[in-house]
């Protein structure tokens, strides 16, 4: 498989999960043009609606360290969940700013069992227009 190495790099996130309070880790990774993977995880807070997303975190230092949209080739995301697991809602708004339409992301298990999809499937019709603003 092409992104395996991707998937290893959102393991190794993975491992570095904060999530004391739902025990559940997730990790995410980003392939860059230039070949550098860039990993996250979850990172979660005792006021539970402050918790970050593995994605969510994973594009955030993707964006802080200077990269643009035009330098995100794949993404991953990792959980040890029985089918590959499923960005939430509010991830998948971020990812949309992100990563273009076409851009593969792997959701995957530890098991390495993966579903490839990309952000238009994930989130069609999505908001982005907001052109006419005042
Ligand atoms: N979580 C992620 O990191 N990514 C997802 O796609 C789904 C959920 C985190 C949030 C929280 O820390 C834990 O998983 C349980 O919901």
């Amino acid at each position: 498989m092409k992104y395996n190495e991707l998937i290893e790099q959102a393991i190794l996130g993975r491992e570095k999960s904060y999530s004391p309070y739902s025990h559940f880790k997730v990790g995410a990774a980003i392939l860059l043009k230039n070949g550098t993977y860039i990993s996250g995880c979850n990172i979660e807070n005792i006021s539970y609606g402050l918790s970050n997303c593995a994605e969510r975190t994973t594009l955030f230092k993707v964006i802080s360290e200077g990269y643009t949209k035009e330098d995100i080739v794949a993404m991953a995301v990792v959980a040890d969940t029985k089918e590959p697991v499923s960005p939430c809602g509010a991830c998948r708004q971020v990812i949309a700013e992100f990563l273009k339409p076409d851009t593969p992301i792997f959701l995957a298990n530890l098991n390495k069992d993966y579903k490839e999809t990309n952000i238009k499937e994930l989130l069609p019709y999505c908001f982005e227009e907001i052109e006419n603003a005042d």
